[in-house]
């Protein structure tokens, strides 16, 4: 097909231009200007943007074992809907996906439904038990493209650290849940003047920068490669600014509820808000942008966790963390990163397409150039819109962002030259 008149957004190279792009089958075969028609179809894209297909390093399908929450099949439809072109699921399903079999069912799995880039995270210790590291070489060759225990931390550093050794000789790495459990025992907010005021138990934000400054020193003592997920806080980005301008090979992502959301949006006991890291402080918020700025934080992923409606209208001390991330992500970062004068667009693609892309060595994403897989999002920037989470195509139609006016919005998601129309 031809695709014309697009601006089209290409971080790889810093292009921000109207072009045309021409696909054949599953490729872009040209980019340029005035490119005419060979009989193909046609599809004009004036006033639309296309960038490369969205990428999300980090989210939750929840099957095998809690088919409830979510499944392959609705977490591929919601992440399409989003816009994302690939996505890696972490391993925290039952069983967990710490073994080729589980790993090649969900692999399997993610296939019948779609053509997706579909790269699963598998898990650093048995079963999340922090106790035995998991085979990693047979999982690589079985498809895994990184190892993650998230949703649970690895505190034992000696594991850590043999870990860390074992899966960067095999030239993989890492994904850190940055958490130190004892502080964080019980904790529902963030422990602050709103945990107060609703006599909850706060997680403290030590919590996080705690963890994160131990797993620095421990990179550091082995000259590791390491990803640090979900971060939150202030301190945590300024540890990762320092240890990266030391040099350390890190990499850090955050999620959009972590720059559009505060502590202080919690109204009452709404578990809408319940999410792990928990929402901080308007001042850690204005840290993850100027991290997110400053090159401090490299990715902007989803941490789609979904839960079922009825366990996220359970008072907030019962209900399980998580927000749904997939249908809000790309609109959260134009409206409020992009719309806002604190990245341009061309840094926004790059945090939520072309820097997972290159961290992950997902060579078929990321980018626009011939020859490479036609894996694209094209989108309205400037479309107002509300988000109805009883429209999500996830089975967790329950969101902090419901009713939320949103500026920027997804059109078509295109995989492999196949389109699929969002609306
Ligand atoms: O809020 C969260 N939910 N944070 C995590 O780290 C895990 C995730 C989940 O699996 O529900």
């Amino acid at each position: 097909m031809l695709l014309k008149n697009a601006r089209i957004i290409n971080p790889e190279t810093n292009l921000d231009k109207i072009s045309d792009i021409r696909t054949e089958e599953d490729k872009i075969k040209e980019v340029g200007e005035n490119l005419q028609p060979e009989g193909e179809e046609v599809i004009d894209l004036t006033g639309k943007t296309v960038t490369p297909g969205l990428v999300d390093m980090h989210c939750h399908l929840r099957e095998p074992g809690f088919n409830a929450k979510e499944t392959i099949k609705t977490g591929i439809l919601a992440a399409i809907n989003g816009g994302y072109t690939a996505i890696c699921p972490m391993a925290n399903t039952n069983p967990v996906v710490d073994n080729p079999s589980t790993l090649i069912y969900v692999i399997n799995r993610a296939k019948e439904v779609s053509d997706i880039g579909f790269y699963p995270i598998c898990a650093v210790t048995k079963g999340l038990g922090n106790e035995k590291i998991v085979n990693v070489s047979e999982l690589l060759d079985n498809g895994a493209i990184a190892f993650s225990d998230d949703g649970r931390p690895i505190e034992n550093m000696r594991l850590l650290r043999e870990a860390l050794k074992y899966i960067n000789s095999h030239n993989a790495i890492i994904i850190s849940h940055s958490e130190d459990s004892t502080l964080a025992f019980g904790g529902c907010i963030n422990e602050g003047k709103v945990s107060e005021k609703l006599g909850l138990k706060g997680i403290p934000s030590l919590t996080e920068s705690l963890a994160i400054a131990r797993e620095l020193e421990t990179v550091r003592s082995i000259d590791g490669r390491y990803h640090f997920a979900h971060v939150s806080t202030k301190r945590s980005v300024e540890l990762i600014r320092r240890a990266k301008q030391e040099g350390l090979n890190v990499t850090a992502e955050t999620a959009p509820h972590y720059f559009s959301l505060t502590q202080d949006d919690i109204k009452d006991y709404d578990a809408k808000y319940k999410v792990n890291p928990p929402l901080r402080t308007n001042e850690d918020k204005e840290a993850i942008i100027e991290g997110l700025k400053d090159g401090t934080i490299d990715v902007i992923a989803t941490d789609h966790a979904p839960h079922t409606v009825q366990e996220k209208l359970m008072p907030i001390q019962n209900a399980p963390m998580g927000i749904a991330g997939f249908e809000t992500s790309l609109g959260l970062t134009l409206t409020n990163l992009v719309h806002t004068g604190k990245l341009t667009l061309i840094e926004a693609i790059e945090k939520l397409s072309y820097a997972p892309s290159c961290i992950l060595n997902l060579s078929n994403q990321g980018k626009i150039e011939p020859g490479a897989q036609a894996n694209l999002t094209v989108m309205d920037l400037n479309e107002e819109w509300t988000v109805k989470a009883s429209e999500f195509k996830s089975k967790c139609r329950i969101s902090p962002f419901d009713g939320m006016k949103l500026k920027g919005k997804v059109k078509m998601t295109i995989i492999k030259g196949k389109i699929y129309n969002i609306g």
